[in-house]
């Protein structure tokens, strides 16, 4: 079959019509005219095996990594950056024009160096072998470094793989600051070894130190650290709230800032390694004014803060957590999100709710493959015309 590529989509397949079906052809650049055959059904949607490039596009470029196309981390290696970044502006743009009813003209977007930006890499580990699983399998790629670590990570990487030669099937957490290397290596029964003699890795978010493990969540992009944190402190700076809320917190990358500027403050999270490590965090810098909850934010308990930042995982939020925020005394909500889909969803219920979208920003934490993050700023409309 042959049809033209109208578009990325969010996954990094190209979108090709095929009479009434709609085709997904991963390998593809918008524009494209290509040679494709079936390859049968995923879930509900038509897939395509591309076969030949008939009319390139003058963006498709040779893939850096040699590894490309068969291990799964990246799906837009065949693009210029400049092409992965229109196609991830288009596919924000589609989401929120078709799930939250319009698109804002195209946001700014916050470019990141295309290598070495990875602060933490999960390598799986399967049977002697070391890499990345396979793209939509769980067959592991072994791998002979990835330019999208830091040379400290790789190097760490490629010195220490043989200690994973024994372990039947695990997972490797390797987490750096471009400098200090922590790392984990962990089986499938949840017993591990540390392979590195640092347990946690030092960053700096403004004036505080923060700390974080492989255990942890940490934001995927060492370039973006400062740019995101800024992003929100120039909120905070602009509005001076009296009061403040980090759901979905972390290991409080965005609390640290926020109790830097404001005299209360609240940080929801639920996962007891990172709220240790939050914990930790806040003693170091001795901030003491923090109230930490450990809960399900998704739950929706009543916050008295009047900025509130809500920073979760691809899932978003729930409608009660949307319900809770808009009964509440938020006046701002400062969203970030690693998914176009559920941020589309999520703004309809704040905009159905009396908020308006006031900012958004695109982030490219992940040059070479599909996933953003996007900045959002979503202010109630009553007060902020009162
Ligand atoms: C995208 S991360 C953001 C972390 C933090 N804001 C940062 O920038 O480092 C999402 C966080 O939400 C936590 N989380 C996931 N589901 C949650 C829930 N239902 N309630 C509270 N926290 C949750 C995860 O453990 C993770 O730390």
């Amino acid at each position: 079959m042959i049809g033209n590529v109208l578009a990325i989509a969010k996954g990094g397949a190209g979108i090709v019509r095929d009479g009434e079906r709609t085709v997904f052809v991963p390998g593809v650049v918008a524009g494209e005219t290509v040679e494709y055959d079936d390859a049968g059904r995923l879930h509900s949607a038509w897939r395509g095996r591309l076969l030949r490039v008939l009319e390139p596009s003058r963006e498709r470029v040779p893939p850096p990594c040699p590894h490309y196309g068969d291990c799964g981390g990246c799906n837009l290696q065949h693009m210029s950056i400049a092409e992965q970044q229109r196609s991830k502006a288009a596919i924000l743009a589609e989401n929120l024009r078709r799930i939250a009813g319009s698109a804002p003209p195209s946001p700014p977007l916050l470019a990141s160096p295309a290598e070495r930006f990875r602060s933490k890499a999960e390598f799986q580990v399967a049977g002697g072998a070391a890499g990345f699983f396979a793209r939509e399998s769980h067959r592991v790629v072994a791998v002979g470094g990835c330019l999208l670590l830091p040379r400290a990570s790789e190097e760490h990487f490629l010195r220490l793989r043989p200690r994973t030669a024994a372990l039947e099937r695990g997972q490797w957490r390797v987490l750096s600051n471009g400098d200090i290397v922590a790392s984990r290596l962990e089986g499938e029964d949840g017993r591990g070894e540390w392979l590195s003699r640092e347990r946690t890795v030092p960053f700096a978010i403004g004036l505080h130190e923060w700390r974080v493990g492989p255990e942890n969540f940490v934001q995927a992009n060492l370039f973006q650290l400062a740019p995101m944190a800024a992003l929100l402190t120039d909120v905070v700076e602009r509005e001076r709230p009296g009061s403040a809320a980090d759901l979905f917190c972390g290991a409080g990358f965005f609390t640290l800032p926020l109790a830097a500027r404001c005299g209360r403050v609240t940080a929801l999270e639920s996962d007891p390694a990172n709220l240790a490590s939050l914990r930790a965090n806040l003693e170091r810098n001795r901030i003491g004014h923090v109230r930490v909850l450990a809960a399900d934010a998704l739950r929706g308990a009543p916050l008295d803060a009047e900025l509130v930042v809500v920073d979760p995982p691809r899932g978003g939020l729930s409608g009660r957590l949307v319900s809770a925020l808009a009964g509440g005394r938020a006046r701002t909500v400062v969203y970030f999100s690693c998914d176009s889909a559920t941020f589309a969803r999520d703004l309809r219920l704040f905009q159905a709710r009396g908020f308006a979208l006031e900012a958004l920003k695109l982030i490219d934490n992940f040059p070479h493959s599909d996933h953003f993050e996007i900045f959002s700023v979503l202010k109630r409309i009553e007060l902020r015309d009162a």
